[in-house]
């Protein structure tokens, strides 16, 4: 691996073209570096702001050594990338963060849990599926997740009570005890090519509870300092377990017992550190680009409480977006807006989120969720 970058001519190259690449494709062009995305649709998000787009499919295996070889570094904005061409890529020498083993392996939600476990990680009770009686052994109700695919809760099935099995996912599975959930934590922590790690603030998750997408994220989360520095402790130490470079999303439980389990780890920019565009010294989008081009990772100083809101595409729309009430939402206060530049909307797609600060976090979240009333993703279609 070479790690002798010349910054003055950087080019990255990160695979996966949506919000996330958006805003770390704008964090390196202000570092003056050449962005190439590799995402299937021309123009994404990530594109309108890069240099360059390889147009091809995340499982496009020639597509995926073009954008490798003609990059210095590669990195991702999903999980989802065909691993077997970027392995032999990394095994070859090219810098790809993190690696594509480290990526294979928290593809499989399974294979994740149990390296966690192994390593001490506190995590909810598992058990593989082999066959259907398997899904009876922790009783109901129970948390089934495929090990593969799955996100904004898709790949997650509440089963309820036995007769819920006949509507059990068929992929390759495993089950989860149903965690008594007091609060749902996040952290995002950063590891350099160096191996230094660093930690940002623990934020609290609140979610849509139609669709179970995380919908507002609080930073820092309401919860006491003793809690605060276990789930610090527990989140380098999942990271340190799986060696890894670039930012991590930690996403936990905060049981009502007072225990912290881990419940899985996104191995890019994640949902939960949007708010640390406006509220720290660092952003994760810049940080992530610092780690994969071995400098030094920058501060996650929190200069301001905040509140974090996604703004989803409204149920009953889709086609081109229409944004409505956005001369009102932006009177308020210390409110940052942002629209990802997608084509089209869908009922709960992630199309653009808002940023309250305040000291006072109470305020942060009152104007927030005032926000979050009055800015409607509509499309232009009826469905
Ligand atoms: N064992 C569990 N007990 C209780 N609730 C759970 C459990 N596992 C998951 N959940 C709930 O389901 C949500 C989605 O689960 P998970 O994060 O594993 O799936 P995901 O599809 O990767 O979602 P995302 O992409 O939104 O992170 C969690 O945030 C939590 O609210
Ligand atoms: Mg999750």
């Amino acid at each position: 691996m070479n790690k002798d970058f010349n910054y003055s001519n950087l080019k990255i190259g990160i695979i996966g073209g949506g919000q996330l690449g958006k805003i770390m494709s704008q964090k390196a062009k202000k570092m003056g570096f050449f962005v190439t995305i590799l995402d299937p649709t021309p123009n994404c998000p990530a594109a309108q702001v890069s240099d360059r787009q390889i147009i091809g499919g995340f499982h496009d295996t020639h597509k995926i050594e073009q954008l490798v070889r003609e990059s210095d570094v590669t990195t991702f904005e999903l999980e989802n990338v065909e691993t077997s061409i970027l392995k032999k890529l990394y095994d070859g020498g090219h810098n790809i963060h993190p690696s594509p083993y480290v990526l294979e392996l928290i593809q499989d939600k399974y294979q994740q849990k149990k390296l966690l476990d192994a390593k001490g990680i506190p995590v909810p009770a598992y058990k593989k599926i082999l066959e259907t009686r398997d899904l009876e052994s922790f009783g109901f109700p129970v948390i089934q997740k495929a090990r593969r695919g799955g996100y904004d809760g898709k790949g997650v099935l509440l089963l309820k009570t036995q007769e819920d099995i006949s509507s059990a996912i068929e992929a390759e599975s495993f089950i989860e005890e149903l965690v008594d959930i007091e609060k749902e934590l996040a952290v995002i922590v950063a590891r350099n090519i160096e191996g230094e790690i660093s930690c940002y603030p623990v934020v609290e998750m609140l979610f849509d509870e139609r669709v179970n997408i995380c919908d507002s994220v609080m930073a820092p989360a309401r919860i006491d300092s003793e809690i605060e520095k276990k789930v610090i402790e527990i989140a380098t130490a999942s990271i340190k377990a799986l060696d890894g470079v670039g930012i991590f999303g930690v996403e936990m439980f905060l049981t009502k017992s007072g225990e912290i389990l881990v419940n899985e780890i996104a191995p890019r920019p994640h949902n939960s550190g949007h708010y640390t565009v406006e509220s720290c010294a660092t952003s994760q989008f810049e940080q992530i680009i610092r780690a994969v081009t071995n400098l030094p990772l920058g501060s996650t100083k929190l200069l301001s409480a905040s509140v974090m809101v996604n703004l989803l595409g409204e149920v009953g729309y889709e086609g081109e977006p229409i944004i409505e009430g956005i001369q009102e939402a932006l009177a308020i206060p210390c409110l940052s807006f942002h629209f990802y530049g997608k084509d089209v909307t869908k009922p709960f797609r992630k199309m653009g989120h808002v940023t309250v600060l305040d000291d006072d976090i109470t305020v942060a979240l009152e104007r927030a969720m005032r926000a979050k009333d009055i800015l409607k993703i509509k499309g232009s279609i009826k469905i």
